[in-house]
């Protein structure tokens, strides 16, 4: 694919962690401890309950996040041992849970970074018929769960236009099932748009019964449907003749995630002064927020690094969300990091889609013994215990 672009890139592969990490100047994260299986497992166990089942909200994000945690600041070790003036940019999920858990407990500088910004500044720009370039997006929240506060073009304010747009209505509806009626005056009394991933909590029951039904009806979970692509798509590229991106790629999500990756990466090491939105610590930016809580906000990006634009505090239509889901990402980076059973239970306890304590017993405990050998920290895992 290099060589049909004509570009001067060399690329190495290899399984020797240490020899890739040495004098980086970047390090990209992308990895799934357990793969797509522990992806289904996560997906499965919290539906047990009526919970949404979902790689990254609520229990099979926090799954994801302990098995993820230890591999994660392992690697911020080694960069900080063999490339300290890298910046790791990190793409893992719960990118913002994990790149947390490295601010918080390693000295490696990191970057947690997600394309859903860059997917709905796109969005938006599509349905203003703009060149995205020219759309200035104001994004505020936490990773996949966030809002666009402000929308402008050449320095108009066009939020209300864009929450009152087809294209964005038709998003949400789509999203939210049979709740889909409800969408236009949701978004019109917050004010905001919400990214796509606010369709969990806005409409969790409808999402959860949609889940169901595809297990019902044998199309499995999004990771079992997810397997099936991927096994089309290394046939593919098994081909060294493959020159173009496989069209089967377009039914994976992540789309311009390399563009958003690259596009930080250039504004820091070019010290391009560009505001990109990313996932770093607050630092006062959100100010309902403790100051090393990672945020998914504003940031200028040069080459002194990324600093988070201050947002005010948020506004009382989703303070409590916020507080809420962070409360939670702040419990289960410390349970996964100290090992710590009592921890983990309160963090499912402290999420806002786990309704009461017997059932936040009961999901760690099938979390935990579907997940003992990623999670060796933790001891034995055996109901018999409680
Ligand atoms: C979206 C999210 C990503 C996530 C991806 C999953 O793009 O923003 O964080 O990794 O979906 O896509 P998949 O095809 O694995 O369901």
């Amino acid at each position: 694919m290099i060589q049909r672009a004509g570009l001067d890139i060399e690329v190495t592969a290899g399984f020797d962690r240490e020899s890739a990490i040495s004098g980086a100047d970047f390090v990209i994260t992308q990895f799934r401890v357990g793969g797509l299986a522990a992806r289904a497992q996560d997906e499965r166990i919290p539906l047990k309950y009526d919970i949404i089942g979902q790689e990254t909200t609520g229990p099979g994000g926090f799954a994801k996040a302990l098995r993820t945690i230890p591999v994660a600041i392992d690697i911020a070790r080694d960069v900080e041992r063999l490339a300290p003036n890298a910046w790791i940019i990190n793409f893992t999920n719960p990118a913002g849970i994990v790149t947390e858990a490295i601010t918080r407990y390693t000295s490696a500088p990191c970057i947690g970074l997600c394309n859903v910004p860059m997917s709905m500044q796109r969005m938006i720009a599509a349905g203003l018929g703009t060149d995205p370039r020219a759309v200035k997006v104001e994004f505020v929240g936490l990773n996949h769960l966030s809002w666009v506060r402000r929308v402008t073009v050449d320095g108009e304010d066009v939020t209300r236009a864009i929450l009152a747009h087809d294209l964005v209505k038709r998003e949400f509806e789509r999203a939210a099932g049979a709740y889909g009626p409800e969408v236009p005056g949701l978004l019109q009394a917050l004010g905001m748009i919400p990214s796509y991933y606010l369709r969990y909590y806005y409409f969790h029951n409808s999402m959860v019964e949609e889940e169901k039904r595809h297990v019902r009806e044998g199309r499995g979970t999004r990771a079992e449907q997810v397997m099936a692509v991927e096994k089309e798509l290394f046939k593919r590229y098994a081909d060294p003749g493959l020159s173009e991106k496989p069209a089967e790629l377009s039914q994976r999500g992540g789309a311009w995630y390399s563009e958003a990756a690259l596009a930080c990466i250039s504004a820091i090491y070019n010290d391009r002064d560009e505001v990109h939105v990313l996932n770093v610590p607050s630092r006062g930016a959100v100010p309902d927020l403790p100051d090393d809580a990672v945020v998914e906000t504003n940031c200028l990006v040069n080459g002194t690094g990324v600093h988070p634009v201050a947002q005010g505090p948020l506004p009382d239509s989703i303070r409590g969300l916020v507080q809420h889901v962070k409360a939670y990402e702040r419990l289960t980076v410390e349970a996964a990091v100290k090992g710590d059973r009592d921890i983990a239970y309160l963090a499912l306890l402290s999420h806002p889609l786990v309704p009461d304590a017997c059932t936040a017993r009961s999901l760690l405990e099938d979390i935990l013994c579907a997940n003992a050998r990623y999670l060796p920290g933790f001891g034995r895992a055996s109901r018999d215990t409680w």
